[in-house]
């Protein structure tokens, strides 16, 4: 592996889940590996998970760890090609790039979509143009379409949990169910959730929305679409609740009921299903206490695996990048 931005860097989702959760077992198995070796994590937004459970990985492996907050610390940063830069911007990642090339043997950077121009945020220019420019492997912290750390850890922590409870005879049920919420949020999470999942192909999988909150197909081919989340979360093995905003009419809230909340009513139809989210969440708007302080939840479990996701994702780099 020598990026990891989506699922297309993985060829065998299996295997990487096997190698995680060997971590999880021995955590420091593999603690020199990135001796003398540094990572650099560059934040254009916010984060808790990503940003601690990167470090606690990289730190496993026996790798420096440096995060630079560049939205809130650094020169505002230029994507564009040709850019005239005479507004805001102060240096262009042409510049700042290969100069991260020579401090770093891994660049990690975490940048948010605009949700104000879809095909400017689905070009992931940012990305993009860091890959091309550093020389050096780069792992998505969240990009503007995808969040891929995240969804291998969506996958650990569900088959860990089948591990433990195996579903007998049939394939599990997995449901990606809408979620209100009260600002625009990207489709980042529910993107890269039902990418992996379809890529995975070992559940049957089902995404349920209300009208107009439609993905882009480009990831959810081969999952249902259901608009009557009652119907869709009967005999679900384990429900992903997530927000997002609209993609056609882009980056807009549609509507908020609060039927779409998940509680412990709407819960009940399914198979005892383990509930899962990325965190952070807004209680009683999103999913509401009882499920969120209940044992179905696995939100903590999957929040702890984002360790392991991504030292496993450092050890590929540092082994075949
Ligand atoms: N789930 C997730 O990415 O959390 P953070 O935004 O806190 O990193």
């Amino acid at each position: 592996m020598r990026n990891f931005v989506s699922v297309r860097d993985v060829t065998d989702i299996d295997a990487l889940v096997k190698k995680a959760l060997a971590f999880k077992a021995d955590p420091y198995s593999a603690e020199t590996l990135g001796k003398r070796k540094r990572v650099g994590c560059l934040f254009l937004n916010p984060s808790m998970r990503t940003r601690l459970s990167t470090q606690l990985a990289a730190q496993n492996l026996g790798m420096e760890v440096m995060v630079f907050n560049v939205g809130s610390e650094g020169w505002a940063l230029e994507f564009e090609e040709e850019a005239i830069m005479s507004g805001s911007t102060v240096e262009h990642i042409k510049d700042a790039a290969p100069v991260f090339g020579k401090y770093f043997d891994i660049l990690a950077i975490r940048t948010f979509p605009s949700l104000k121009n879809r095909e400017d945020d689905y070009s992931e220019l940012y990305i993009k143009q860091l890959i091309k420019y550093a020389g050096i492997p780069v792992v998505s912290l969240e990009s503007s379409t995808l969040h891929p750390l995240q969804s291998f850890t969506d996958i650990i922590s569900i088959q860990e949990s089948l591990n433990e409870a195996p579903v007998i005879g049939r394939k599990p049920k997995i449901v990606l169910s809408w979620a209100p919420h009260i600002k625009p949020l990207p489709q980042c999470v529910a993107n890269s959730f039902s990418q992996w999942i379809t890529q995975w192909n070992k559940a049957d999988f089902v995404i349920t929305h209300p009208e107009d909150y439609e993905l882009s197909e480009e990831f959810t081919l081969g999952a249902t679409i259901m608009h009557d989340q009652k119907k869709a979360l009967e005999g679900a093995d384990f429900v992903y609740v997530k927000n997002w905003s609209t993609f056609k009419d882009y980056g807009k809230i549609y509507t908020n009921d609060p039927e779409w909340m998940l509680t412990q009513d709407s819960w009940s139809v399914t198979n005892n299903a383990k509930v899962m989210h990325c965190l952070p969440v807004r209680r009683n708007v999103e999913l509401s206490d009882e499920i969120l302080d209940g044992p179905m939840s696995i939100v903590t479990r999957q929040a702890g695996n984002r360790v392991w996701a991504a030292q496993t994702v450092l050890s590929e780099i540092l082994t075949h990048g």
